[in-house]
């Protein structure tokens, strides 16, 4: 949820540093700060705030030095304050330190701290590394940092400084991600390759439980024994990595127009039309295997449960198979029945939300197959599932999730056609969605050219406090995910339900300040939601329809109407979303909300 960047070398540390910072802001962004090794000392400075606001009050002079470390931090222990901005120091501050991931045993290590004698300076799981390697140090980084492997619990990603060690970064790794990259005549760690760009030509991966002790002319890894370990040392290719707007005044809404060429060309990838077969081999899972499986769990958080939703209608429905959608989070704590004739299907956009990794280990370790659905192939939930089906989105910026989000669902159907064809009930399903799966592209650049309109209707709703999502059938979960962008980034109070719920109790809701959007487009369900949308509108509720261009009683039941291509109804909740998010993108811009980094949230959340 944090992002750590660290430099040593001959330039000056501080513009690396921030500009790492910013970088890795997507990340969190409550508080950042820097240390610089200087004349002898570390310079500490941080504060609550973005990179943006703090750097600038940052002296250059003060900050002079050629090795430092720097954080951008989203908040867990402690409220973002400058006392628990990172780096945290020790007390006589002469060891900095950054971390990512989470203590579990701080109370414990702090308690015993404190009986020592320490006394703590702020309210974070993070200073306990910095007294704690402080306390070990003896001129001999990895003897400390080895104590740190061995007493602290938990999942950590930290870059540590000591005053005596003028330009040595120390890296830690468990569970967290962190890199080393090297330069020419300069090295430097970071949570996220992205932050080495410029700089680094090549990166060395940590794995759990390393220890890399880095300077300007070298970088050297150990194991938690303190063994000197070979590392591969892979050539970093900035062209695959460096995302830049592209001229879209934000991330969020250059992803919504990126959609169409990501879902072309995972769909083309996928799917061999001339012999109605879907390409999956590489998951692993043969005929036998799909036959064999008796149920499916979907797990996920946020958007990628609300993608899991939907995968569980379609694989239901269409490859026959008994699947429920489950929040990753709740999954240990409904001690679920799992086999080996269970796949859990992990959906992730990052592959590194804590709570979908703690459910996949629970899977794994009662013999469950397991597969990834997922953005990120080399990410903490895809190294620990059987199978990867990569999602195939490109890197998503926006910490609303867009293209991901379609992206998911297109993969969760390729995988239902894959499945449905294993099972013997392919034949006819596979060429009909095949076939209309290539039509997607197409009709979301349809949609997206409602633009103007969408701002309009934007602008009628942007005052609003309240908003209703309804839907049917598996857009039901489109209007679940309508609301969570409503939320998002607009800060309305949005609400997501399958429409039949109305008349047992959402209803109380209407009123002509809380405006509905109702997904009413062709299919079974649209007659019900045109009852629906007359029944709201009988109560004087403000309705947007999403409803079929060509669709004549939408306009008569609805005060607006967002006009979408007719595609086939399994297929429709691909398309629907999109006016949503641009509803969503439109209100938020009208209510000057930061659109690529709302309030509170974190595009990665890698704790519990
Ligand atoms: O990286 P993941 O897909 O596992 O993330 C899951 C959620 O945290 C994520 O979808 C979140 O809900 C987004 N902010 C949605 O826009």
């Amino acid at each position: 949820m944090c992002g750590i960047i660290g430099y040593t070398g001959a330039s000056q540390a501080l513009p690396i540093l921030v500009h790492g910072i910013h970088t890795l802001s997507y990340r969190g962004y409550d508080s950042a700060g820097v240390s610089i090794f200087r004349d002898g000392a570390l310079i500490v400075r941080k504060d609550k705030g973005r990179i943006g606001d703090l750097a600038p009050t940052w002296s250059r002079i003060e900050l002079a030095g050629t090795c430092g470390i720097g954080h951008t931090r989203w908040a867990t222990h402690g409220e973002p304050s400058q006392k628990n901005a990172h780096p945290q120091v020790d007390a006589s501050e002469g060891v900095a330190l950054v971390h990512n991931g989470i203590l579990e045993n701080d109370i414990a290590l702090r308690e015993g701290l404190e009986a020592e004698g320490v006394v703590f300076a702020s309210d974070t799981d993070t200073e306990v590394f910095a007294h704690l390697f402080s306390r070990n140090f003896d001129g001999d980084p990895i003897a400390a940092a080895r104590v740190l492997l061995e007493k602290c619990h938990g999942h950590f990603a930290l870059a540590i400084q000591h005053h005596l060690m003028p330009d040595t970064l120390i890296a830690v790794r468990r569970g967290s991600p962190l890199l080393v990259g090297l330069g020419v005549g300069e090295n430097l760690v970071a949570s996220d390759v992205l932050a080495l760009v410029g700089r680094a030509y090549h990166t060395i991966e940590m794995a759990d439980e390393q220890i890399a002790v880095v300077t300007p002319e070298s970088a050297t890894v150990y194991d938690k024994h303190g063994n000197e370990v070979e590392v591969e040392r892979k050539p970093l290719d900035a062209s695959e990595l460096t995302v830049g707007k592209e001229g879209f005044p934000h991330y969020m809404l250059k992803e919504i127009h990126e959609q169409p060429e990501r879902l072309y060309e995972l769909i083309t990838a996928r799917m061999d039309l001339q012999h109605d077969h879907v390409r999956l081999d590489d998951l692993g899972l043969d005929d036998d295997a799909w036959r064999s499986i008796e149920r499916v769990d979907l797990i996920g958080c946020g958007t990628a449960h609300y993608a899991c939703f939907y995968g569980a209608y379609v694989l239901e429905a269409l490859a026959g198979i008994p699947t429920r959608a489950l929040q990753a989070h709740e999954y240990d704590a409904r001690l679920p029945v799992i086999d080996d004739k269970t796949l859990v299907i992990a959906v992730s956009q990052s592959g590194e939300t804590a709570d979908t990794k703690v459910a996949v280990d629970l899977a794994v370790s009662q013999g469950a197959r397991t597969i990834g659905v997922l953005n990120v192939r080399e990410s903490f939930i895809g190294r620990a599932v059987d199978g990867v089906l990569d999602i195939h989105a490109g890197r998503e910026v926006g910490v609303a999730s867009t293209k991901a989000y379609t992206s998911m669902l297109t993969a969760l159907l390729l995988l239902t056609l894959r499945a449905a064809e294993a099972r013997g009930r392919g034949d006819e399903i596979v060429g009909r969605l095949g076939r209309a799966m290539r039509g997607i592209p197409q009709a979301i650049r349809q949609v997206m050219l409602s633009s103007e309109l969408i701002g309009e209707v934007a602008r009628e709703i942007h005052r609003a406090n309240n908003m209703l999502f309804l839907g049917r059938g598996a857009d039901a979960t489109t209007a679940l995910e309508g609301a969570l962008k409503m939320k998002e980034i607009s800060y309305i109070h949005a609400e997501g339900y399958a429409a039949g719920e109305m008349k047992h109790g959402p209803i109380a809701l209407v009123s002509w300040e809380v405006p509905t959007v109702a997904i009413a487009t062709a299919g079974p369900w649209r007659d019900r939601m045109i009852g629906n949308m007359r029944e709201i509108r009988a109560r004087e509720g403000l309705v947007i329809a999403v409803a079929a261009d060509d669709d004549d009683d939408a306009p008569k039941v609805a005060d607006f109407v967002l006009p979408v291509p007719t595609v086939d109804p399994w297929i429709a909740p691909i398309v629907n979303v999109v006016p949503l998010q641009l509803l969503a993108y439109e209100t938020a811009k009208r209510r000057g909300c930061d659109i690529d980094q709302p309030r509170n949230l974190a595009k990665t959340v890698t704790v519990q």
